[in-house]
């Protein structure tokens, strides 16, 4: 006889296989960004006019031309300044363009799943003259590229969305780079030059020619929950290099990318000296960085017009060649000084902390090599980490001595390496409480700070 309780547990069965089917189904259509039961987020509306990039023609897939479209757009939000400006929504879809410059009061705002493609056509790309405190392109003399994304003398600007995409598709350079074809230096993704009040929030950053983020000469830039990602092999593709710029607040972002994840900068040798302006004011914090071949958060070695008060704090760097490095050279006057960092995590790195003092690059052998870099200042409290070889290099010269030192709070383990772990040359400082491992000589140990 089947009885009742045998039928409803098999039924029970049944049911449990049909629920796993149905949960498994549901979450694979998500994963390939198909939402099933929910529909799009709905995107806010942040100023008085808002734009929407199909009205002007744009197409998103992948391969029709669409630079006409953003430019026509930039063109709209320009006759609503006056009225608090406009914002130009990007739906779902690859969106592909040449470059384009934006202009102030605007808000580009590129929703789930859009994604802004960079032009491989190198003959779309305009070329502009080298930045002036360069005085050449960053890799080749002469002129550079442009940048997809680019935004000179302007106010009031947000990049933002729903975590969208600008893709730079930068394979095709990155190879035509490493075969010498260029004829100028690759353009960057996104940059902002002589612009105050911009904001870049929420959105991903990927395989850009060049440096992906690159703000010039620009006052109060804000740059929150960002994602940058290049594959390891792709060279110089820098996360975001605050050049010459103040008041520049960076936070909540993950970079991972083929050079520094970070870099501040101020402008090469005899060029940056006669610019002449600093970068002032920089607060990093909450990041996550991995940087395999480079540094995770890196002031220089570009520093010819100072750099000062800048604050690292909460910064977890991970699988990365250097942690925080400071890198200079004769030749490049300037300074670096009144530099905090506090509380950095170093997981599986290979030089913790670098300060180097004999970089070299010049951009021409006009350089004067009386032109001695200041390095002064610099605290770090609360250095933490595992799996480091070497956790402290400071080297400074009779040139170029290092001033101001003070490291309290430090507890890196090593690596099997238990030699030159902490070493230092021409420096003078202190180092406060409990420091491992053993500081350098050189290095004052006191037990309390005195205040
Ligand atoms: C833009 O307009 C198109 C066509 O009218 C519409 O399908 C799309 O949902 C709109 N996109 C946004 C982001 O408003
Ligand atoms: C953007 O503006 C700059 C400065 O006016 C100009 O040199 C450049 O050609 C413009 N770029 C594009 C793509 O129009
Ligand atoms: C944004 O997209 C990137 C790339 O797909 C992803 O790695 C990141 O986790 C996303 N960020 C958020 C906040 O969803
Ligand atoms: C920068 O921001 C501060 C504080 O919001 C503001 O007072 C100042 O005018 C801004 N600077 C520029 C050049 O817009
Ligand atoms: C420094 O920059 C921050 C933004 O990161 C800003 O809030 C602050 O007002 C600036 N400080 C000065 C003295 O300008
Ligand atoms: C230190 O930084 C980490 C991120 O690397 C953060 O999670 C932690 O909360 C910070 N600790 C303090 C005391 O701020
Ligand atoms: C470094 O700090 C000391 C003590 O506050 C100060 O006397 C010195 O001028 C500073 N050095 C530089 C280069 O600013």
């Amino acid at each position: 006889m089947t009885s009742f309780t045998q039928i409803s547990y098999r039924n029970a069965f049944c049911m449990c296989w049909m629920l796993s089917f149905a949960l498994l189904f549901y979450w694979q259509a998500n994963l390939r960004g198909r939402h099933m039961f929910f529909p799009p987020r709905p995107i806010p509306n942040l100023r008085p006019h808002v734009f929407n990039l199909s009205d002007f023609g744009a197409v998103g897939d992948g391969t029709t031309d669409n630079t006409k479209c953003f430019e026509d757009a930039v063109v709209a939000i320009k006759e609503v300044a006056r009225e608090g400006g406009g914002q130009l929504n990007v739906g779902p879809g690859r969106w592909l363009t040449a470059p384009f410059n934006v202009t102030s009061h605007m808000t580009l705002f590129l929703a789930q799943g859009a994604t802004v493609v960079g032009s491989q056509d190198v003959n779309l790309w305009p070329i502009l003259p080298p930045l002036p405190s360069y005085g050449r392109g960053r890799e080749l003399p002469g002129p550079r590229y442009g940048s997809l994304i680019h935004g000179q003398h302007i106010n009031d600007f947000v990049l933002t969305g729903h975590n969208g995409t600008i893709d730079g598709q930068g394979a095709w350079w990155w190879e035509q780079f490493k075969k010498k074809k260029l004829q100028y230096t690759r353009g960057r993704l996104v940059q902002f030059m002589w612009s105050s009040n911009i904001k870049i929030t929420d959105v991903t950053l990927q395989n850009s020619p060049f440096w992906h983020l690159h703000p010039y000469d620009c006052t109060n830039v804000t740059i929150q929950g960002v994602t940058i990602l290049a594959p390891v092999n792709a060279p110089n593709t820098d996360g975001i290099d605050p050049d010459s710029c103040r008041n520049v607040l960076v936070e909540d972002c993950y970079i991972s990318v083929g050079d520094d994840a970070i870099a501040i900068k101020s402008g090469w040798d005899k060029y940056g000296i006669e610019y002449n302006r600093p970068c002032v004011n920089v607060t990093i914090r909450n990041m996550v960085v991995h940087s395999e071949i480079s540094a995770g958060v890196s002031i220089g070695s570009e520093m010819s017009g100072g750099i000062e008060q800048v604050l690292v704090e909460g910064v977890h760097i991970w699988g990365s060649r250097r942690g925080i490095r400071i890198k200079t050279s004769p030749g490049r006057g300037g300074y670096v000084k009144n530099i905090h960092y506090q509380n950095v995590t170093l997981i599986d790195v290979r030089v913790g902390i670098v300060i180097k003092t004999d970089y070299g690059e010049h951009p021409d052998s006009e350089f004067d090599p009386e032109a001695l870099p200041v390095v002064a200042n610099i605290s770090i409290d609360g250095i933490y980490g595992s799996s480091v070889r070497y956790p402290v290099r400071m080297f400074g010269s009779q040139e170029v001595p290092i001033t101001g030192i003070e490291i309290r709070n430090m507890d890196v383990q090593l690596t099997s390496k238990k030699k030159n772990v902490f070493t230092c040359e021409f420096i003078q400082g202190r180092v406060i409480g409990k420091v491992f491992p053993t500081p350098c000589k050189a290095l004052v140990q006191e037990e309390f700070a005195i205040v």
